[in-house]
């Protein structure tokens, strides 16, 4: 993966249909997707539970772009080789979920993925100032995260702030949670580069009527554009 921080749309397929994740993954990113986000739900970080290594692993042959996994889980380093050998090309890891987000984070690299870090709406943008030798991305959630279709919560001046923490290192900046086209451009003016979608591109479509999700992405990217 080579870097830039040009604008990027991440559809997460928590909102696809669960029994056709294939289907699913070939309709977005035929329709444009730029990476393809999966959501990993543990019950016990998160109120939720979606699918862990082997489904993810199942994912990869599907996804010619980039395979960005969003642990939502707690632990974390146990199962950082399972990540790897499902093909993850990103692995990211709340900072909440143990009291060792750095040398999860280093590890999450050693074991040759890029490595994200992930923060609630809690967690306070400095939280990560320590961390931007060993992240190759920030996770902004701006929802707790647990489920997809929830309403946005503003954190703009939290990704200002991770924006100037950053300065001019090759770290993303995700967000994640609520986005839309109301909310798209907010959080692209403060500086986000990777917007994640699940309702949003979802939406109205279906593997039959893929047209649907390549028309929200579209949405998406000219309210940003505009
Ligand atoms: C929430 C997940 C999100 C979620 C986004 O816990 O991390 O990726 O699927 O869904 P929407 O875009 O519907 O808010
Ligand atoms: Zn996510």
């Amino acid at each position: 993966m080579t870097f830039d921080r040009s604008l990027k749309i991440a559809p997460s397929i928590l909102s696809a249909d669960f029994a056709d994740f294939g289907r699913e993954i070939r309709a977005i990113e035929a329709q444009g997707a730029d990476w393809v986000h999966i959501d990993v739900m543990d019950g016990h970080f998160v109120p939720n539970l979606t699918f862990g290594p082997p489904a993810v692993k199942a994912f990869r042959p599907h996804v010619k772009t980039v395979m960005d996994v969003h642990l939502m889980i707690s632990p974390v380093d146990a199962y950082i080789d399972a990540y790897a050998d499902a093909g993850a090309d990103i692995l990211t890891a709340h900072i909440e979920a143990g009291p060792h987000i750095h040398r999860t984070l280093q590890a999450i690299r050693a074991a040759g993925m890029k490595a994200g870090v992930a923060l609630n709406p809690g967690t306070p943008a400095d939280a990560v100032a320590d961390l931007m030798d060993v992240a190759d991305m920030v996770l902004v959630m701006t929802v707790n995260p647990g489920f997809g279709g929830q309403k946005f919560i503003d954190m703009t001046a939290k990704i200002r702030r991770v924006r100037e923490l950053i300065g001019d290192r090759d770290i993303h900046i995700q967000v994640d949670g609520g986005v839309d086209p109301v909310t798209a451009p907010l959080v692209v003016e403060a500086g986000a580069d990777v917007l994640v979608a699940g309702s949003a591109v979802f939406r109205g479509g279906s593997v039959d009527k893929a047209d649907v999700y390549g028309a929200n992405m579209a949405a998406i990217r000219k309210s940003v554009a505009g």
